[in-house]
């Protein structure tokens, strides 16, 4: 095996202290890699006035494959404000640096898997047809569309004249909108290309055709959508006919499937979907399997640029705690994705039946698994910090 380099972002808050316990695990189930380490979030913005400074961008374009934390955001003006003074009043402004990696690299497709682990406490119960709880497990995979939609970023208030005069050829939008003062519109739009709806359909057809699912699920609102909704379904339509037949292909639509997924969500399997459609309906099947602690994801270009992360923020208020009490699996999951995205499969499934192992024993619990609200005293409450969780994962690899 070829020794790897892999650029490490450790962002803010909790971020930075979730990659440190991933690469321990890494290192102990002897994945053979250097990490060097790239500058990204909140400091950046303060010392420099960019989140993601060119730097890193560089090192990304080199070594091509990425683990990364997690960032703060926060809004414009606040930003603003905690700007070092040198910096005030010179025309800087804060932008988020995971849209600025996913438009830097298109990063156009999004996996966010969601698995039940045995034995979870947090794992999603119903009730069955006798009144008896049930615990379905969950086996989903969701592919976002990462970088077009209704998060592409074009948007106005107050549009440019040559905007407006472009929407009032609209007769829908003269119809109802035409009534509106220019300057008390806004407007976000929601654009999908032929080229990148195509490419996390096929992705999702080819990762449920290679993964054994029997089914792809379209999960967008193409009665009401016609356009780009439309678009994705006509184009999942001929390809499951032409290159995935044996995966069958289903429609839902989001509102639908945000109430399916309590009631079967042991039904789906590989679902596909936009970028805002896809981010709700995968943070809605990760609360089903233990949400934040648990929930993992990976962002692909077109040119083999791979991003790992798991899907929670910096948790500032967690941040700086004597001793750290947040779960380092969604992190750790992440990593995964990135070993089998790199064909290092073997070590990728070693890991996750120690985390397997360790979750359905349930000896070794992180607060959020004990169902305690987050704050230091959960330690003496019997939670397990994030190191103890990953030394115990650690201690199970085999
Ligand atoms: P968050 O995901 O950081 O935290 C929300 C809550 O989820 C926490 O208070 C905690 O109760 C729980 N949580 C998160 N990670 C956990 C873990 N590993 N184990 C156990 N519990 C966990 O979201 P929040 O508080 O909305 O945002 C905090 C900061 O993070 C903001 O500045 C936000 O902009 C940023 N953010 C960054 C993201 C990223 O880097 N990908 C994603 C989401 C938010
Ligand atoms: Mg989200």
């Amino acid at each position: 095996m070829d020794r790897r380099t892999i650029v490490a972002l450790p962002g803010d808050g909790i971020g930075a202290l979730v990659l440190k316990e991933a690469i321990r695990v890494l290192d102990a189930a002897g994945f053979d890699a250097e990490y060097v380490y790239g500058d990204i979030g909140w400091d950046f913005w303060c010392k420099e006035g960019n989140p993601l400074p060119q730097r890193t961008i560089d090192l990304i374009a080199k070594y091509k494959i990425a683990l990364f934390g997690a960032i703060t955001s926060k809004p414009k003006d606040e930003a603003v404000a905690e700007l070092s003074p040198e910096l005030q009043g010179k025309g800087f402004n804060y932008s988020s640096p995971i849209v600025g990696l996913r438009q830097h690299f298109g990063l156009d497709i999004c996996v966010r898997p969601c698995h039940s682990y045995k034995g979870n406490p947090l794992n999603f119960i119903r009730r069955g047809k006798d009144g008896t709880p049930e615990e379905p497990m969950v086996d989903v995979v969701i592919f976002r569309q990462n970088t077009e939609g209704l998060y592409g970023g074009v948007e106005w208030s107050n549009p440019p004249q040559q905007v407006y005069d472009a929407l009032m050829t609209h007769p829908k939008f003269r119809e109802n909108f035409g009534w509106c003062p220019k300057e008390e519109l806004a407007v976000s739009t929601r654009i999908f290309t032929w080229k990148y709806t195509e490419r996390i359909v096929r992705a999702a057809f080819e990762y449920a055709l290679k993964n054994g699912y029997k089914s792809v699920t379209v999960c967008e609102t193409p009665n009401v959508i016609r356009e780009t909704s439309g678009l994705m379904w006509k184009i999942a339509k001929e390809m499951q006919k032409k290159d995935f037949p044996g995966v069958q292909l289903w429609n839902t639509n989001i509102d639908a499937q945000m109430m399916w997924l309590t009631k079967n969500p042991e039904d789906y399997g590989v679902i596909v979907a936009g970028n805002m459609f896809g981010d709700i309906v995968s943070d809605a099947f990760a609360g089903l399997i233990g949400g934040l602690g648990f929930a993992c994801s990976a962002q692909f270009s077109e040119d083999g640029v791979g991003v790992f992360e798991p899907t929670h923020g910096s948790a500032p208020k967690y941040a700086d705690y004597k001793v750290s009490i947040v779960n380092p699996v969604a992190m750790i999951e992440s990593a995964c994705m990135m070993l089998d995205y790199i064909n290092e499969k073997n070590i990728a499934a070693r890991i996750r039946k120690a985390i397997a192992d360790v979750i359905e024993e349930g000896r070794v619990k992180t607060y959020d698994m004990m169902k305690l609200s987050g704050r230091q005293e959960v330690i003496d409450m019997g939670a397990a910090s994030t190191t103890e969780m990953t030394d115990e994962i650690i201690a199970r690899l085999k």
